[in-house]
């Protein structure tokens, strides 16, 4: 079966594809509800979840399919030792699509070798979440109406922060994008994220402490959360938690027609004062993720409309 497990197991034609197909969902929904009919999608979400899991099983329904799964690995055979491999090779004698969230890096693509249907990575450790970023690229794609030609700030923690992982390497792969990196120090993107998306391919990029000093340049502003779940210990956590905080008068120096994404959940990183700045796009980029999804689904079952 084909899977989703790093966003790279997706060519660039195909990503444009899904943002194509994804906006065709917007304009005609119709067209698409009974384009999973009798199909059934499992979540298994070993983590929590409010938007990847509701998204992916909003999608389904929408699609005219049905979903079955469980939000909390307490209530699954895992509790009683179950390993991973056998969870999966379970589910997909029931589902025909399978979407797994997992603390532990690689678990959905160990699981991806015992499954006989499409395994979806929706976000393993502090690793990638590529779902994420097809919602990302959809979202950035409709509020700027191109995936390039852009300065972009990725901000907050960006050594936990899967999605900004996942979305560095996706972009990486389109042309003429500058990458300004803002995070505290301990908080830098991995070396290995930085190796293997930007400088093997001879892509620059800043990097910066200070997130006000570089507002005015941005077209895109990623904000992301402090990771609590990824921290050894509280002490780090509690000193670094609020390192960014975006309000509207940090704004004022901002471009006029700049982007805020965010993939949410927010802790205290963006006010809630700037939900009202049009330029904040984070809620339209929770609306984004189901449509993507939708398309997503439908590309890995092989169902064209
Ligand atoms: N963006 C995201 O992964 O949100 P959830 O953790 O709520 O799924």
């Amino acid at each position: 079966p084909r899977n989703l497990i790093d966003i790279t197991d997706l060519s660039v034609e195909e990503i444009d594809q899904l943002i194509a197909t994804a906006e065709d969902i917007i304009a005609n929904p119709a067209k698409y509800q009974d384009a999973c009919a009798h199909k059934q999608l499992a979540t298994l979400f070993f983590e929590p979840s409010t938007r990847t899991r509701l998204s992916f099983e909003s999608a389904m329904l929408a699609l005219g399919g049905s979903t079955l799964g469980f939000s909390e690995a307490s209530s699954s055979s895992t509790a009683k030792g179950e390993t991973v491999g056998d969870t999966i090779h379970t589910v997909s004698c029931y589902a025909d699509i399978i979407a797994m969230r997992h603390p532990k890096e690689g678990a959905p693509f160990a699981a991806s070798q015992y499954s006989e249907v499409p395994i979806i990575n929706a976000g393993d450790g502090g690793h990638n979440h590529p779902t994420q970023t097809l919602t990302d690229l959809l979202t950035i794609h409709r509020e700027k109406g191109r995936l390039g030609g852009f300065t972009i700030g990725f901000c907050g923690d960006l050594k936990f922060g899967r999605t900004v992982h996942s979305l560095v390497n996706a972009l990486s792969r389109y042309e003429n994008i500058n990458y300004v990196l803002i995070s505290p120090t301990e908080l830098k993107l991995p070396r290995y994220v930085k190796e293997e998306a930007l400088k093997k391919k001879g892509i620059p990029y800043t990097q910066t402490t200070d997130l006000e000093s570089v507002i005015p340049q941005l077209d895109i502003l990623y904000m992301t959360r402090v990771q609590k779940e990824r921290f050894f210990n509280e002490e780090d956590y509690l000193r670094l938690k609020d390192s960014y905080i975006l309000t509207p008068e940090k704004l004022e120096h901002a471009k006029a027609d700049l982007s805020i994404l965010h993939p949410l959940p927010r802790v205290n990183e963006i006010t809630v004062a700037v939900d009202k700045d049009p330029r904040a796009a984070y809620w339209r980029q929770v609306k984004n993720g189901k449509y993507i999804r939708m398309a997503l689904i439908m590309k890995l079952l092989g169902i064209q409309v």
